[in-house]
């Protein structure tokens, strides 16, 4: 039950939060922040209470991005991360697989996904028996599971990858021909990469299949010096279309360390208001595909979530054992 009575933009709230928005300042409208404040000022109050941690997506809403998350960045960071913390709870803004990860990584701490109905198009797309099905058709042959699986998936393969070190692991593994799952695009991506043989999964990813090469064209036909940086789940007409291909992480790298006039950043919606916040100098032209699995996290369930100490992220020993390895696999490959 969500309960924000008494929770109102007092004067010394105003006054608390507004370090906090001028973080944000250049892309949340100041008549949003009365309503906004309060619920940031609880958080960050019951965070300290309870001893948590937030962890956020590069795609969660700037509200929550600059406003009461401790760390965030793309999934392998938010893994990596994950590792480090000594938080007694573990709130994690983003999607279901996320929270499993960062589980798997901290079986002794409570992890909480404010709606455990944020998925994953991808992780939906496989399923543990899929993996079994493919080690009799391909026997010998290792898997490699993009971390946007469930938990039973991962608990089949021999390592995961996120789209940040996807080639490195895969090279890691010293074979001839290696199974990527679930993701065919990132899949044939890394392929263009690597002398490896890659046999891909047929998954996508619903925001990022919806982009097309045509559409890529048309926006360098309207806006002049677009710098175009699109994610690795995009169909590979997108990423020839682009100037640069990377991870959420390596994509604010990218406009951080080159600090391009325009820029076109062909992933979720909210990522480019998260950069742009940061970034004065660079205009960002914004085709807005929205994830609806992120945007089921909100300031208003975050708060729940820390008041209730629920949902829980829960994985059954069995799975989680095994897992856990295919993760701390992945996070041992040198990234290059
Ligand atoms: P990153 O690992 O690049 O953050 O991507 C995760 C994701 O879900 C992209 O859609
Ligand atoms: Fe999954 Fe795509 Fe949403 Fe990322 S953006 S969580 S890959 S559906």
């Amino acid at each position: 039950m969500r309960d924000t009575t008494g929770l109102a933009y007092t004067p010394d709230i105003a006054a608390a939060t507004q370090p906090i928005y001028e973080r944000m300042k250049r892309v949340v409208p100041a008549v949003e922040w009365p309503f906004h404040a309060p619920l940031v000022h609880e958080i960050n109050r019951l965070k300290r209470e309870r001893n948590a941690v937030i962890l956020a997506h590069n795609y969660q809403t700037p509200e929550i991005f600059h406003g009461v998350a401790d760390i965030v960045g793309d999934s392998l960071a938010l893994a990596a991360r994950a590792t480090e913390t000594d938080a007694d709870v573990i709130v994690l803004a983003g999607v279901h697989f996320m929270a499993e990860t960062a589980k798997l990584l901290n079986p002794a701490k409570t992890v909480l996904i404010p709606d455990t109905g944020a998925g994953c198009s991808l992780a939906e797309s496989i399923t543990a028996a899929d993996v079994r099905l493919l080690r009799e058709r391909y026997p010998g042959v290792p898997v490699v599971a993009y971390v946007n699986t469930s938990a039973d998936v991962k608990a089949e393969v021999d390592i995961c990858c996120t789209s940040g070190n996807a080639v490195e692991v895969v090279e890691s593994l010293g074979a001839p021909r290696v199974i990527m799952l679930p993701d065919e695009y990132l899949a044939k991506y890394v392929a263009t990469q690597t002398s490896v043989e890659i046999i891909a999964w047929k998954g996508h990813c619903e925001v990022h299949e919806r982009f097309t090469g045509d559409e890529i064209r048309e926006f360098r036909g309207r806006f002049d010096e677009l710098i175009v940086i699109a994610h690795p789940e995009c169909p590979p007409d997108v990423l020839e279309a682009a100037d640069f291909v990377g991870s959420t992480a390596r994509m604010v790298d990218f406009v951080a360390d080159r600090r391009p006039p325009r820029v076109l950043m062909v992933t979720e919606c909210s990522m480019s208001d998260n950069v742009a916040a940061a970034s004065p100098e660079t205009e960002f032209v914004r085709p807005c595909n929205l994830c609806p699995h992120m945007k089921k996290i909100t300031l208003a369930n975050i708060l729940d979530s820390l008041r209730t100490l629920e949902p829980q992220v829960a994985i059954a020993p069995g799975v989680a054992d095994r897992a856990r390895r295919s993760v701390e696999r992945m996070l041992a490959v040198k990234p290059r």
